[in-house]
Protein backbone atom coordinates (compact mmCIF):
# COMPACT_ATOMS: atom_id res chain seq x y z
CA UNK A 1 0.00 0.00 0.00
CA UNK A 2 2.83 2.28 1.27
CA UNK A 3 4.58 1.44 -1.87
CA UNK A 4 1.84 2.15 -4.18
CA UNK A 5 1.18 5.71 -2.98
CA UNK A 6 4.85 6.91 -3.45
CA UNK A 7 4.79 5.28 -7.10
CA UNK A 8 1.57 7.55 -7.28
CA UNK A 9 3.45 10.23 -5.88
CA UNK A 10 6.94 10.56 -8.06
CA UNK A 11 5.52 12.70 -9.87
CA UNK A 12 6.87 15.75 -8.46
CA UNK A 13 4.27 16.87 -5.30
CA UNK A 14 4.70 15.60 -1.91
CA UNK A 15 4.06 11.77 -1.38
CA UNK A 16 1.45 12.79 1.54
CA UNK A 17 -0.54 15.22 -0.78
CA UNK A 18 -0.80 12.81 -3.83
CA UNK A 19 -2.11 10.21 -1.28
CA UNK A 20 -4.48 11.77 0.02
CA UNK A 21 -5.50 13.43 -3.21
CA UNK A 22 -5.97 9.89 -4.64
CA UNK A 23 -8.20 9.02 -1.72
CA UNK A 24 -10.40 11.78 -1.83
CA UNK A 25 -10.64 11.39 -4.89
CA UNK A 26 -12.27 8.24 -4.68
CA UNK A 27 -14.39 9.05 -1.88
CA UNK A 28 -15.79 11.83 -4.57
CA UNK A 29 -16.31 9.56 -6.77
CA UNK A 30 -17.93 6.81 -4.51
CA UNK A 31 -20.32 9.49 -3.52
CA UNK A 32 -21.37 11.05 -6.87
CA UNK A 33 -22.20 7.32 -7.86
CA UNK A 34 -24.19 7.41 -4.50
CA UNK A 35 -25.67 10.64 -5.20
CA UNK A 36 -26.67 9.64 -8.63
CA UNK A 37 -27.81 6.35 -7.60
CA UNK A 38 -29.86 8.32 -5.13
CA UNK A 39 -31.24 10.95 -7.70
CA UNK A 40 -31.99 8.08 -10.54
CA UNK A 41 -33.76 6.20 -7.71
CA UNK A 42 -35.52 9.24 -6.55
CA UNK A 43 -36.60 9.98 -10.31
CA UNK A 44 -38.40 6.89 -11.29
CA UNK A 45 -42.29 7.09 -9.19
CA UNK A 46 -40.71 8.62 -5.70
CA UNK A 47 -39.37 5.08 -5.27
CA UNK A 48 -36.61 7.07 -2.46
CA UNK A 49 -39.86 8.17 -0.38
CA UNK A 50 -41.29 4.73 -0.60
CA UNK A 51 -38.33 2.95 0.68
CA UNK A 52 -38.11 5.22 3.36
CA UNK A 53 -41.40 5.57 4.65
CA UNK A 54 -41.75 2.08 4.46
CA UNK A 55 -39.04 1.68 6.95
CA UNK A 56 -40.42 3.64 8.87
CA UNK A 57 -43.38 2.35 8.87
CA UNK A 58 -45.71 5.48 9.07
CA UNK A 59 -46.59 5.58 5.08
CA UNK A 60 -50.15 6.80 3.95
CA UNK A 61 -52.23 6.54 1.17
CA UNK A 62 -53.28 9.93 1.95
CA UNK A 63 -50.09 10.47 0.24
CA UNK A 64 -50.25 8.65 -2.38
CA UNK A 65 -53.96 10.59 -3.00
CA UNK A 66 -52.04 13.36 -3.64
CA UNK A 67 -49.53 11.72 -6.34
CA UNK A 68 -51.95 10.24 -8.01
CA UNK A 69 -53.99 13.43 -8.63
CA UNK A 70 -52.62 13.85 -12.47
CA UNK A 71 -53.72 10.10 -12.95
CA UNK A 72 -57.09 10.70 -11.43
CA UNK A 73 -57.89 13.83 -13.60
CA UNK A 74 -57.30 11.76 -16.98
CA UNK A 75 -59.46 8.90 -15.80
CA UNK A 76 -62.23 11.06 -14.21
CA UNK A 77 -61.89 14.19 -16.36
CA UNK A 78 -64.96 16.23 -15.89
CA UNK A 79 -65.96 14.42 -12.32
CA UNK A 80 -62.31 15.83 -11.01
CA UNK A 81 -63.89 19.35 -10.85
CA UNK A 82 -66.00 18.79 -7.60
CA UNK A 83 -64.53 16.26 -5.15
CA UNK A 84 -64.47 15.50 -1.57
CA UNK A 85 -62.21 13.93 0.24
CA UNK A 86 -62.39 11.11 3.13
CA UNK A 87 -59.29 10.65 5.25
CA UNK A 88 -56.59 11.69 7.94
CA UNK A 89 -54.40 14.84 6.40
CA UNK A 90 -57.42 16.05 4.32
CA UNK A 91 -56.56 19.59 4.42
CA UNK A 92 -53.40 18.23 2.89
CA UNK A 93 -54.92 16.60 -0.42
CA UNK A 94 -58.15 19.47 -0.10
CA UNK A 95 -55.02 22.37 -0.43
CA UNK A 96 -53.59 20.36 -3.39
CA UNK A 97 -56.48 19.52 -5.18
CA UNK A 98 -57.74 23.63 -4.80
CA UNK A 99 -54.52 24.10 -6.66
CA UNK A 100 -55.81 22.49 -9.43
CA UNK A 101 -57.70 24.61 -12.67
CA UNK A 102 -61.51 24.57 -12.08
CA UNK A 103 -61.20 22.36 -8.99
CA UNK A 104 -63.67 22.67 -5.71
CA UNK A 105 -62.67 20.33 -3.33
CA UNK A 106 -63.87 19.53 0.28
CA UNK A 107 -62.99 17.08 3.12
CA UNK A 108 -64.04 15.25 5.83
CA UNK A 109 -60.86 14.57 8.55
CA UNK A 110 -61.82 11.43 10.38
CA UNK A 111 -60.09 11.93 13.57
CA UNK A 112 -59.30 15.13 15.54
CA UNK A 113 -57.08 17.79 14.20
CA UNK A 114 -56.02 19.48 17.29
CA UNK A 115 -52.50 19.53 16.36
CA UNK A 116 -53.53 21.02 12.25
CA UNK A 117 -51.90 24.04 11.34
CA UNK A 118 -53.08 27.16 10.90
CA UNK A 119 -53.67 27.03 7.36
CA UNK A 120 -55.43 23.68 8.24
CA UNK A 121 -57.74 25.37 10.60
CA UNK A 122 -58.99 28.02 8.34
CA UNK A 123 -60.03 25.59 5.84
CA UNK A 124 -62.22 24.14 8.42
CA UNK A 125 -63.60 27.41 10.00
CA UNK A 126 -64.31 28.56 6.13
CA UNK A 127 -66.42 24.71 5.83
CA UNK A 128 -64.18 23.40 3.30
CA UNK A 129 -62.66 20.47 5.60
CA UNK A 130 -65.22 19.01 8.15
CA UNK A 131 -64.12 17.01 11.13
CA UNK A 132 -66.96 13.67 11.59
CA UNK A 133 -66.49 10.47 12.68
CA UNK A 134 -66.79 8.47 9.39
CA UNK A 135 -68.79 5.52 11.34
CA UNK A 136 -72.30 7.72 11.15
CA UNK A 137 -73.40 9.23 8.27
CA UNK A 138 -72.18 12.11 6.85
CA UNK A 139 -73.77 15.60 6.72
CA UNK A 140 -74.07 15.70 2.85
CA UNK A 141 -77.07 15.46 0.19
CA UNK A 142 -77.00 12.40 -2.03
CA UNK A 143 -74.96 12.66 -4.97
CA UNK A 144 -73.25 16.07 -3.69
CA UNK A 145 -69.92 15.13 -5.12
CA UNK A 146 -69.51 14.06 -8.90
CA UNK A 147 -66.16 12.20 -6.97
CA UNK A 148 -65.52 10.97 -3.69
CA UNK A 149 -61.86 9.63 -2.62
CA UNK A 150 -61.45 7.86 0.44
CA UNK A 151 -57.72 6.41 1.73
CA UNK A 152 -56.37 5.58 5.03
CA UNK A 153 -60.25 5.31 6.38
CA UNK A 154 -61.94 1.98 5.65
CA UNK A 155 -58.84 0.43 6.91
CA UNK A 156 -59.67 1.34 10.17
CA UNK A 157 -63.18 0.13 10.41
CA UNK A 158 -64.36 -3.16 11.32
CA UNK A 159 -66.81 -5.02 9.55
CA UNK A 160 -69.85 -3.61 11.34
CA UNK A 161 -68.78 -0.05 10.71
CA UNK A 162 -67.73 -0.39 7.15
CA UNK A 163 -71.28 -1.96 6.07
CA UNK A 164 -73.04 1.07 7.14
CA UNK A 165 -69.60 3.17 5.82
CA UNK A 166 -68.95 2.29 2.30
CA UNK A 167 -72.60 2.48 1.33
CA UNK A 168 -72.75 6.14 3.04
CA UNK A 169 -69.80 7.29 0.78
CA UNK A 170 -71.53 5.73 -2.67
CA UNK A 171 -74.62 7.83 -1.28
CA UNK A 172 -72.68 11.41 -1.38
CA UNK A 173 -71.57 11.08 -4.71
CA UNK A 174 -72.63 10.96 -8.20
CA UNK A 175 -70.27 9.65 -10.63
CA UNK A 176 -68.34 7.48 -8.55
CA UNK A 177 -65.88 6.91 -5.42
CA UNK A 178 -62.39 5.77 -5.42
CA UNK A 179 -61.06 3.80 -2.55
CA UNK A 180 -57.31 3.88 -1.82
CA UNK A 181 -56.45 1.23 0.66
CA UNK A 182 -53.60 -0.15 2.00
CA UNK A 183 -51.74 -3.33 0.71
CA UNK A 184 -51.81 -6.46 3.04
CA UNK A 185 -48.20 -7.42 4.61
CA UNK A 186 -47.16 -3.30 4.83
CA UNK A 187 -46.01 -2.54 8.06
CA UNK A 188 -47.51 -0.04 9.32
CA UNK A 189 -48.30 -0.66 13.69
CA UNK A 190 -46.58 1.89 14.96
CA UNK A 191 -48.21 2.79 18.67
CA UNK A 192 -48.98 6.07 17.81
CA UNK A 193 -50.50 4.80 14.65
CA UNK A 194 -53.24 2.57 16.64
CA UNK A 195 -53.37 5.43 19.68
CA UNK A 196 -54.44 7.85 16.66
CA UNK A 197 -56.70 5.79 15.38
CA UNK A 198 -58.27 4.13 18.49
CA UNK A 199 -57.93 0.35 15.98
CA UNK A 200 -54.93 -0.90 14.61
CA UNK A 201 -55.32 -1.02 10.61
CA UNK A 202 -56.76 -4.17 9.08
CA UNK A 203 -55.03 -4.47 5.07
CA UNK A 204 -57.49 -6.73 3.15
CA UNK A 205 -56.44 -7.95 -0.01
CA UNK A 206 -57.62 -7.02 -2.94
CA UNK A 207 -59.64 -10.38 -3.52
CA UNK A 208 -61.07 -9.72 -0.53
CA UNK A 209 -62.70 -6.03 -1.39
CA UNK A 210 -63.34 -7.69 -4.65
CA UNK A 211 -65.81 -10.18 -2.85
CA UNK A 212 -67.20 -7.53 -0.14
CA UNK A 213 -68.10 -4.92 -2.84
CA UNK A 214 -69.71 -7.67 -4.86
CA UNK A 215 -71.87 -9.36 -1.32
CA UNK A 216 -72.50 -5.09 -0.64
CA UNK A 217 -73.92 -4.60 -4.14
CA UNK A 218 -71.32 -2.18 -5.22
CA UNK A 219 -70.25 -2.58 -8.77
CA UNK A 220 -66.57 -1.61 -9.80
CA UNK A 221 -66.58 1.07 -12.05
CA UNK A 222 -64.70 -0.44 -14.76
CA UNK A 223 -64.13 2.34 -17.80
CA UNK A 224 -63.00 4.61 -14.77
CA UNK A 225 -60.83 1.82 -13.75
CA UNK A 226 -59.09 1.09 -17.18
CA UNK A 227 -58.56 5.19 -17.85
CA UNK A 228 -57.00 5.30 -14.53
CA UNK A 229 -54.77 2.11 -15.53
CA UNK A 230 -54.19 3.67 -18.98
CA UNK A 231 -53.01 6.63 -17.45
CA UNK A 232 -50.90 5.13 -14.77
CA UNK A 233 -48.95 3.28 -17.59
CA UNK A 234 -48.43 6.37 -19.46
CA UNK A 235 -46.89 8.23 -16.29
CA UNK A 236 -44.90 5.52 -15.10
CA UNK A 237 -46.87 5.76 -12.09
CA UNK A 238 -47.11 3.00 -9.91
CA UNK A 239 -49.15 2.89 -7.07
CA UNK A 240 -48.20 1.28 -3.63
CA UNK A 241 -52.10 1.37 -1.92
CA UNK A 242 -54.99 -0.55 -3.81
CA UNK A 243 -57.04 1.32 -5.74
CA UNK A 244 -60.53 0.86 -6.59
CA UNK A 245 -62.72 2.30 -8.73
CA UNK A 246 -66.59 1.91 -7.70
CA UNK A 247 -70.22 3.38 -9.46
CA UNK A 248 -72.24 5.53 -7.83
CA UNK A 249 -75.66 4.26 -7.59
CA UNK A 250 -78.34 5.90 -9.88
C1 LIG B 1 -71.44 -6.91 6.63
O1 LIG B 1 -71.85 -7.14 5.30
C2 LIG B 1 -71.47 -8.39 4.78
C3 LIG B 1 -71.81 -8.41 3.31
O2 LIG B 1 -73.11 -7.97 3.07
C4 LIG B 1 -72.13 -9.51 5.59
O3 LIG B 1 -71.75 -10.75 5.08
C5 LIG B 1 -71.72 -9.38 7.03
O4 LIG B 1 -72.41 -10.31 7.81
C6 LIG B 1 -71.98 -7.99 7.57
N1 LIG B 1 -71.35 -7.89 8.88
C7 LIG B 1 -71.83 -7.19 9.91
C8 LIG B 1 -71.07 -7.28 11.17
O5 LIG B 1 -72.82 -6.50 9.81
Amino acid sequence: MTRRTRRYGDGGGGVHFSHSNSRSSILLIVLGTLLLVAYLHGGSGFGGIRDISRVEGDFSCTLEVERAIPVLKEAYGDSMHKVLHIGPDTCSVASKLLKEDATEAWGVEPYDIEDADTKCKGLVRKGIVRVADIKFPLSYRPKSFPLVIVSDALDYLTLKYLNKTLPDLVRVSAEGLVVFTGTPGRKIAKVTEVSKFGRAAKFRSSTWWVRYFGQTNLEENGAAAKKFEQASTKTSYTPSCQIFHLKSLH
